[in-house]
């Protein structure tokens, strides 16, 4: 566990530097627009995506003493999974989705910068994941890791579950399915993504694209753990601290929210959390101690506080 958080702050610490290099001025690029995509992108997160693109790059046996620049280079795909996440977490708080005025411990985007700005800067983050992947690796890679972020962050992905998320807001009696549905989308989508874009990085000069059986248990894997942390998630907004999080609480229930302690209560909905993260370790065992990091990170996600 403390090799775990020596290695969360490191990379945490390598993936903001690598971010902050990318958003630097450029011709056509409105100071107004940079200086509010990186008030957002580069405020306190967890940095969890990237840092498991990462990790499942390592899984798959890439490692940070090789040279930079090499095609298996995860950083790319973990800086622009990043970028969408930011994205999505900009929109996510606009007036006409959760209408949060805090985010990452700092007024939120529109907060700071206006609506107009900070739609804006969400849509520029977006696109900027794609260009950072194609520029990032050679075409066959690229033209890959687009699509698997495309598609975890698209209609039928991301975007539709935060679709779904805002029409259940309206009412309805969903089944605990149903609710699974919803997380697996709007989260698990962005987790799987991540994990599945390390292992593509990581082959990226190989003949032979990742193994199947290698990317089920990643995917196996990230689909638990997205689940776990976006319950986690949900708990927080119950029983959390605002000074903590960095965003404020109580929110879901007061806008109708479907979440699983709203369906299931406190107490079953950690135990469920509790299930997936052992259920995520369970995806892992056929890793051996390739995915020892993956695993240490599952108590991590399930006791997290903020
Ligand atoms: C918050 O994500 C939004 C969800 C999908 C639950 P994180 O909890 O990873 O937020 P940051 O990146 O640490 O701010
Ligand atoms: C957001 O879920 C999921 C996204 C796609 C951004 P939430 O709405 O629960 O995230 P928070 O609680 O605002 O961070
Ligand atoms: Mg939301
Ligand atoms: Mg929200
Ligand atoms: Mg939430």
């Amino acid at each position: 566990m403390e090799r775990l958080h020596d290695y969360l702050r490191d990379k945490r610490a390598e993936v903001e530097r690598r971010l902050a290099e990318r958003l630097c001025p450029q011709v056509g690029l409105p100071t107004s627009l940079l200086e509010a995509m990186r008030y957002s992108l580069l405020a306190p997160g967890k940095r969890l995506r990237p840092i498991l693109v990462i990790m499942a790059a390592e899984a798959c046996g890439w490692t940070d003493r090789q040279e930079a620049g090499l095609t298996g280079d995860p950083w790319p795909a973990a800086c622009a999974v990043e970028m969408i996440h930011a994205y999505s977490l900009i929109h996510d708080d606009l007036p006409a989705m959760d209408d949060d005025d805090m985010r990452r411990g700092q007024p939120t985007c529109h907060k700071k910068f206006g609506e107009a700005l900070a739609i804006l800067a969400g849509d520029a983050l977006l696109t900027m994941a794609f260009q950072v992947l194609a520029e990032g690796y050679p075409p066959h890679t690229a033209a890959a890791c687009c699509r698997e972020l495309a598609r975890a962050a698209g209609a039928a992905g991301m975007v539709g579950g935060q679709v779904d998320d805002l029409a259940w807001e309206q009412g309805g009696k969903p089944s605990l399915d149903e609710l699974e549905q919803l997380h697996l989308r709007k989260t698990g989508a962005l987790i799987r993504a991540s994990l599945r874009l390390g292992a593509l990085a990581a082959y990226a000069p190989r003949l032979h694209p990742p193994p199947a059986q290698l990317l089920e248990c990643l995917d196996g894997y990230g689909r638990c753990l997205g689940l776990a942390f976006q319950i986690i998630d949900d708990l927080l907004d119950v029983e959390g601290d605002a000074t903590q999080t960095g965003k404020r609480v109580g929110k879901d229930a007061a806008r109708g929210k479907l979440t699983y302690p709203g369906l299931l209560g406190v107490t079953e909905s950690r135990h469920r959390a509790e299930r997936f993260g052992r259920e995520a370790g369970e995806y892992l065992k056929p890793l051996g101690a390739a995915a020892e990091l993956l695993l240490a990170l599952v108590p991590f996600v399930l006791e997290r506080d903020r």
